[in-house]
Parts: structure tokens; C-alpha cells; sequence
């Protein structure tokens, strides 16, 4: 059986969560806002954030993106699995991510994101993973930061378990 090694208590996630809901809230008062969330390991991280976000309008909808290879690499072949049903031209589109890692996944969904012309695009990642990146990604707003590691709870997974857990947790095999 693998050991989950705690990496993020429930309280030090959603004291973060609540600061970037503050900041974006203040970043998007006056905006035409549609916030894209990344399926699935960004559900509860998106859940809990549009809940703080003191933001009168905005809308929301969903990708859903594989990266093929084994459960804890990824291959760099992405595919999108489920497109956005929101028209988002003209409009300040808002990615929510779990974890930013090679970076490949939030390279391509930026620019399928970005064919659409929205007016604006930025991304806000639960976790920035440094160690294994590939690509050169810009992300506006980050929870935590993390070296390394293969992280599980709170939406994410390994093989589709964990995702459950209210922490965040190193998998050590
Ligand atoms: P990237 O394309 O390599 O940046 O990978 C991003 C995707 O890989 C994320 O959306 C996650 O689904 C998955 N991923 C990367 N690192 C981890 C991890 O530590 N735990 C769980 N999933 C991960
Ligand atoms: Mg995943």
C-alpha cells in the first residue's frame, strides 16, 4: 500500500483559497467574467473558491482534458474530452487548474481557450509543482507551491482514487 505523507492541512488550503478569492474578486468587480474549470481534479478546489468570490455576475463552465500515459506521468498528448458551452468572445475568461506540473495541459487548453477571443484569459492554479516543467506557462494566480512530489486529495488523484480527501497528501509508493 502506498503512504500518504500530509503536505497541506484543510485549514492552510482554504486560508489561501479565501486570499485568492479576495484578490480575484478585486481583480473582476467590473468584469464580464466566465470561469473555466478544469475537469475533474479541479472540481472541489473550484467549488470552494467561486463560493468566497464576492463577484455579482459571472459564469461558469467546464473542460474536460486527458493527458495520456501512466497515472502519474504524464505523456504529453492532450486531448480535450469535453469542450466549454459558453460563448466566450469579448468576454474575461478565468481558468481554474489543480495542479500545474509539465505545464503542457494548461499550454494547449490556453491556446484552444484563446481561438475563441475572449478579451482576456488568466489562470488559477490550486498547486504550482516546479520540478518537471516543460513549457513555459503564466499563471496569474497560485495557492501553493510545491518542489515535487505526487500529490493526492482535495480533487486530486491517483488512478482516480483520493480525490476525496479533505488534505493534501505526498503518495509515496
Ligand atoms: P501538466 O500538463 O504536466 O502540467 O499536468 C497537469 C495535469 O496532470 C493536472 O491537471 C493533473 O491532472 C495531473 N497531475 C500532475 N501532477 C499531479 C499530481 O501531483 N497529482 C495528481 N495529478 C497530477
Ligand atoms: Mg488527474
Amino acid at each position: 500500500m502506498p503512504e500518504l505523507i500530509p503536505v497541506l492541512d484543510k485549514e492552510t488550503i482554504l486560508r489561501k483559497v479565501d486570499e485568492v478569492a479576495r484578490q480575484i474578486s478585486s481583480d473582476y468587480c467590473d468584469s464580464d467574467l466566465v470561469i473555466i474549470g478544469v475537469l475533474k481534479g479541479a472540481f472541489i478546489f473550484m467549488a470552494d473558491l467561486v463560493r468566497r468570490l464576492d463577484i455579482r455576475r459571472f459564469s461558469i463552465d467546464f473542460v474536460r482534458l486527458a493527458s495520456y500515459g501512466s497515472a502519474s506521468a504524464s505523456s504529453g498528448k492532450i486531448s480535450l474530452l469535453k469542450d466549454i458551452e459558453t460563448d466566450i468572445r469579448g468576454k474575461d475568461v478565468l481558468i481554474i487548474e489543480d495542479i500545474l506540473d509539465t505545464g503542457r495541459t494548461l499550454n494547449f487548453l490556453h491556446q484552444h481557450i484563446a481561438a475563441s477571443a475572449p478579451r482576456s484569459i488568466e489562470t488559477c492554479v490550486l498547486i504550482e509543482k516546479s520540478e518537471r516543467r516543460a513549457t513555459e506557462v503564466h499563471v496569474k494566480y497560485i495557492c501553493h507551491k510545491v518542489q515535487s512530489g505526487f500529490l493526492v486529495g482535495y480533487g486530486l488523484d491517483f488512478d482516480e482514487t483520493y480525490r476525496n480527501l479533505p488534505a493534501i497528501f505526498n503518495l509515496k509508493f
